[in-house]
């Protein structure tokens, strides 16, 4: 280590000693010290992921300590990662900045390397989508936010959508993280009638170009496990809230596009519903069954929610939660244990696919 290094280094640990010193009681920190996020190297073999969604930066955020003691090997936002709803870009980045800037998160930045996608909230508006006019400005404080480095082809094009394939060769996986709102049309509410949302039967989510590309990975990959992340519930119908099926052909079209390509050990992870719950679905010409693992939130719940969910396995979980994927590469095909945990690593529910399994 040659005499620039270490200065570095001293003055790294300096920051960081600073940084702790000034935690307030919500663990959001009057430090400006800069964290040096962790490199995402796909080249990694992923075994242990961890998920989350609807966090607020204001509010006490007690769950980074139980997942960074689950010591995962990737950590994945899935949206509402912190509540902007502006068009102020200034507010938006400062809002980034206090989650950044609270402690207990910088215990994940320093240990675990961090991927994510957005919901409506830090998007910037309620259940937006298209129309909302500062989605270019707000991409790219995203895209800041979770330190995407300027290589990764997010940048180049329109949309927070990415991919990550990790892993050597027969243990391979695939993260796509499909973006739910720069492209989706405009959806109808009212109020008092079921579904809020009047279906939209024409319309897109993901949008043409993002199609061709979710096409073009699936079609070249040669993973494992493919991992498709979306803020917004892809299997559930029942409930009155956001979810792809208010446009149920693009639910068909994912769900066909699994079966023309055949993709293996397709997962669904998803946030947004401040709630947490395994879903599962068996579709013609897959020979496994799709499970989609919703957590939300990290710091707000709807407490004491119920709801009907006829995909839904186990328990509908209404407390504080993260969700956790462990993957068993030792047989011929993987086993994946998905689970919904809490405080203290409390397990609420768990579901596991072995793929070897017919
Ligand atoms: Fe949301």
């Amino acid at each position: 280590m040659n005499a620039n290094k270490i200065f570095l280094c001293l003055f790294m640990l300096l920051l960081t000693n600073l940084n702790y010193s000034c935690k307030s009681k919500t663990g959001a920190s009057a430090s400006t010290s800069t964290i040096v996020p962790l490199l995402v190297d796909e080249s990694k073999t992923l075994t242990r992921i961890a998920l989350g969604s609807c966090n607020r930066s204001d509010y006490e955020q007690p769950l980074w300590q139980p997942i960074v003691d689950e010591k995962p090997d990737l950590w994945i936002w899935l949206g509402d990662n912190i509540y902007g709803d502006t068009e102020d870009m200034k507010a938006l980045a400062a809002n980034y900045a206090l989650q950044k800037n609270n402690s207990e998160y910088q215990k994940l930045m320093r240990s675990t390397p961090i991927i994510g996608i957005w919901d409506d909230h830090d998007y910037g508006v309620n259940d937006g989508g298209k129309e909302y006019p500062k989605r270019s400005e707000s991409r790219d404080a995203m895209l800041d936010f979770l330190d995407v480095p300027k290589s990764n082809p997010v940048w180049q094009r329109d949309g927070g959508y990415q991919s990550y394939t990790f892993g050597e060769a027969g243990k391979k996986v695939k993260v796509l993280l499909l973006d739910a709102r720069y492209f989706r049309d405009r959806v109808e509410r009212r109020r008092k009638e079921y579904p809020q949302y009047i279906p939209n039967l024409t319309g897109t989510i993901l949008g043409e170009e993002q199609w061709k590309w979710v096409e073009e990975e699936l079609k070249t990959s040669d993973a494992q496990i493919h991992i498709f992340g979306s803020g917004i519930q892809i299997l559930p119908v029942q409930h009155n809230y956001e979810k792809w099926n208010t446009f149920p052909q693009e639910r068909d079209r994912l769900f066909n596009l699994l079966v023309k390509h055949q993709v293996p050990g397709a997962i669904f992870i998803s946030g947004d519903r401040h709630i947490g719950e395994l879903s599962k679905k068996e579709i013609e010409g897959l020979e496994y069954p799709l499970v989609e693992l919703t957590s939300s939130g990290l710091t707000h719940t709807y407490e004491n929610a119920s709801e009907e969910n006829n995909l839904r396995i186990g328990k509908l979980t209404d407390q504080l939660n993260f969700g956790f994927i462990e993957i068993d590469w030792k047989g011929d095909k993987p086993i994946v244990d998905l689970e919904i945990r809490g405080k203290g690593g409390k397990l609420f529910q768990a579901y596991k696919i072995d793929y070897n399994q017919k």
